[in-house]
């Protein structure tokens, strides 16, 4: 049982003597799921909000502090302190990634190494594009020392799917540029950055990182409603991100950087390469349980071969295994949030009610904090499932006669992330992949969606994102173009 009883803010590592929330996890080592008690964390309130929100505050100091006016140099040695000790904490985190949120230990592990190397990464693209940026240029005899600089405080709420490596590709980009942050992890997903805490406080100047726990309306809205923050860096829900972008005083003054909600689909044509496609279908939908913003939320299988490919996708959903997270052998792993195995069988019952069968015979099957992956079909658009990002093991499948059906359906959605296309003629394929650009923001060919490598653009159109990550997009969105200009005499 840990007692996540310390918060760093302006560079001291605080004990809270407040209220401590309980934190339960959803894995167990009997038989029976049920929830138990995993540590407990600060519940935090609007002064401690506003404490913190004063040291990053006065650390960034209107661009005159220690922070932002530190040497390129300077600052990397700040990082590469930080992720030296960061490496020494792997256990640790990776343990509490399995223990908070359900993750499987490879993938808890894969996550701990990509944000390794996401960092390294950073650093590498931060001293290419000081480099590039710093080289003086003339233009109708104006000599111009461009440069890249910090744009102030960044308010940064990271999502509990991935609480380390998506929170860090917020975090990490706006601290190398020399913004100041305040940090508030997720729900899920809070005790795994107490191992990092001491790395951040050793690390960093004083009040160049914050980290603080509670809930959003009590932590993060009074921060907001300061006016003071210059970047809202959040990547989690839609409803979240508008409710907090609508708090500040002066909208027109804030940046944002925003991953939000996707329904990606699979489209798979008549001449696809069925194994193929069965097995990404099968990742790109269940991996994590569905819990990933890139997973394919809606499939489209021509009419011509729906019959096969439902069957045998239906059997391969049946053959996977649930179990707890260090199991080598699982691949379904019990959910972090207690309200959705309820919220997933509202939506089968929805589907079903409406004419939709669930055509695995375990689908929906539900037993404390796990629900089996239901594969859904036919859809049509009166039910939830169509339109809902299920986030969750619900597999919805609808046929199409006509490529122009899904394609209709993208353009209409308000989500435009990513697709996946299965098929083999490249004279059917190129043409369409002109029109699905425009759509969304990244064609998979014959594979499932999938955020990395993290140097490729991560975004989407609508209401999927706001911004651009990646490592070198990143490092653009966290910081504004300045130069200095001189005439020739
Ligand atoms: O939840 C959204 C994540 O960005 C998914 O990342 O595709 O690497 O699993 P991933």
């Amino acid at each position: 049982l840990l007692a996540q009883d310390t918060y760093l803010v302006n560079g001291e590592l605080k004990k809270w003597a407040g209220q401590m929330t309980p934190v339960y996890s959803t894995i167990s080592s009997t038989e029976k799921y049920e929830p138990t008690l995993l540590g407990t964390i600060p519940f935090m309130g609007e002064a401690d909000a506003m404490e913190a929100l004063e040291a990053a505050s006065s650390a960034y100091n209107n661009g005159q502090g220690l922070w932002p006016t530190m040497k390129v140099v300077d600052r990397i040695k700040c990082m590469e302190k930080f992720v030296a000790q960061m490496k020494t904490t792997r256990t640790e985190v990776v343990k509490f990634l399995m223990w908070e949120i359900g993750k499987s230990l490879g993938d808890s592990e894969k996550e701990f190494d990509r944000t390794v190397e996401y960092i390294y990464d950073t650093i590498e693209h931060y001293k290419q594009l000081d480099r590039n940026s710093g080289h003086f240029t003339k233009s109708q005899g104006v000599n111009a020392m461009i440069r890249r600089g910090p744009l102030g405080v960044v308010l940064c709420l990271g999502p509990y799917n991935y609480p380390l490596n998506e929170t860090f590709s917020l975090l990490i980009p706006a601290l190398i540029m020399g913004n100041t942050v305040i940090f508030k992890p997720a729900k899920h997903g809070v005790l795994l950055i107490s191992p990092l805490l001491e790395a951040f406080r050793s690390s960093f100047p004083k009040g160049v990182i914050n980290v603080l726990y509670g809930r959003g309306r009590e932590v993060a809205s009074p921060i907001m409603k300061s006016g003071k923050v210059d970047i809202l860096a959040l990547i989690g829900n839609s409803k979240s991100a508008i409710a907090l972008q609508d708090q500040h005083p002066n909208k027109n003054r804030l940046r944002l950087v925003l991953g939000l909600e996707a329904k990606n689909p699979a489209i798979i044509l008549p001449d696809a390469d069925l194994d193929l496609a069965i097995q990404e279908c099968i990742t790109g939908t269940l991996s994590f349980n569905g819990q990933r913003c890139t997973a394919l939320k809606v499939l489209y299988v021509h009419e011509s071969i729906a019959a096969e490919f439902n069957k045998r996708f239906a059997a391969k959903v049946d053959e996977l295994v649930f179990g707890n997270p260090w199991d080598k052998s699982v691949s379904l792993t019990p959910l972090p949030e207690k309200e959705k195995p309820a919220y997933i069988q509202e939506l089968i019952d929805d589907a079903t009610s409406k004419g939709a069968k669930v055509i695995n015979a375990k689908g929906g099957e539900i037993s404390d904090n796990f629900i089996f992956p239901a594969v859904l079909f036919p859809i049509n658009k009166e039910m939830r499932v169509y339109h809902e990002e299920q986030f969750g093991p619900v597999v919805p499948i609808l046929t199409f006669k006509d490529i122009q059906e899904p394609l209709n359906d993208m353009a209409e959605s308000n989500y435009g992330q990513q697709v996946s296309l299965f098929g083999k003629d490249i004279k059917t394929i190129a043409p369409l992949i002109d029109t699905l650009v425009n759509l969304v923001c990244r064609v998979n060919l014959n594979s499932s969606c999938q955020r990395g490598p993290d140097l490729y653009p991560f975004t989407g159109r609508k209401d999927s994102a706001v911004g651009t990550l990646s490592i070198f997009d990143a490092l653009r969105s966290f910081s504004i173009r300045t130069f200095v200009a001189s005439k020739d005499n």
